[in-house]
């Protein structure tokens, strides 16, 4: 691979597929910056959250996002978001933010907003990003595109073990579940740029794969490119 070249690598998906986990080892492998845009949704809710605003709330939570302020800093190689200059990476991966991120995600104004900080990321450096929308709405002209899936169980499974892994019991296999179909369902029906595959992305179905055979494949089709 050319290292001077730019490279933007979209890898969309269903919750769970494995996105951030996959993105991060490339960023690490190809030495570029990973942009993890769930994040940024994950941030507005915790925002509404703490006001006790109903994220399905279009008014109320557009209102909230006019004059927020979220920053995305690397530092040592991890993302860190800050919300209004705090530093929220380690209170937004609780279930009611997962759905509350997927709600205020549905709503256009919220939407726009998050898309020109990333689309500002991506004009300055090269990166990989995941979400739902990068390769259809975000980067349409990233150098590739991923679309990561796997069964809804499977996906189900790898959250309730990461949760476990976190020290969080009080979660049941259930509920996760329950939670993915939601946001799946959610994130896929909404108006405005909706979870989707870009016409010209690689799907890659993760349910029998190991994260290192994932990572090799994508690194195998970055270099037929670059
Ligand atoms: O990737 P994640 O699970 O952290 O994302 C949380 C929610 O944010 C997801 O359910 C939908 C929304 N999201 C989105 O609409 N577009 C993106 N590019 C990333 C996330």
């Amino acid at each position: 691979m050319d290292s001077n070249k730019k490279i933007s690598i979209a890898i969309d998906g269903p919750a769970g597929a494995g996105k951030s986990t996959i993105a991060k080892l490339i960023s690490k492998k190809l030495k570029i910056v990973y942009l993890d845009t769930g994040a940024m949704y994950r941030s507005v809710a915790l925002k509404a959250i703490r006001q006790n605003i109903d994220t399905q709330d279009a008014k109320k939570v557009s209102d909230l996002v006019k004059d927020i302020n979220i920053e995305v800093k690397h530092i040592n190689e991890e993302q860190r978001i800050y919300l209004d200059g705090e530093d929220v990476t380690d209170f937004i991966r609780t279930p009611e933010v997962s759905i509350g991120a997927s709600n205020v995600a549905v709503i256009p104004e919220v939407r726009i907003k998050m898309v020109e900080l990333q689309r500002d990321i991506a004009s300055k450096c090269s990166v990989v990003m995941d979400g739902r929308d990068i390769g259809t709405y975000v980067l349409p002209n990233a150098t590739l595109k991923i679309f990561l899936t796997a069964s809804i169980e499977e996906r189900a499974k790898r959250r309730y073990n990461e949760q476990l892994l976190k020290g969080i019991t009080n979660v049941s296999y259930e509920e996760v579940k329950n939670d993915i179909l939601y946001r799946d369902k959610n994130d896929s029906s909404r108006a405005f740029a909706p979870l989707a595959k870009a016409e010209d992305a690689i799907e890659l179905d993760t349910t029998n794969m190991n994260i290192d055979e994932v990572v090799s494949k994508i690194l195998g089709l970055i270099e037929d490119i670059c």
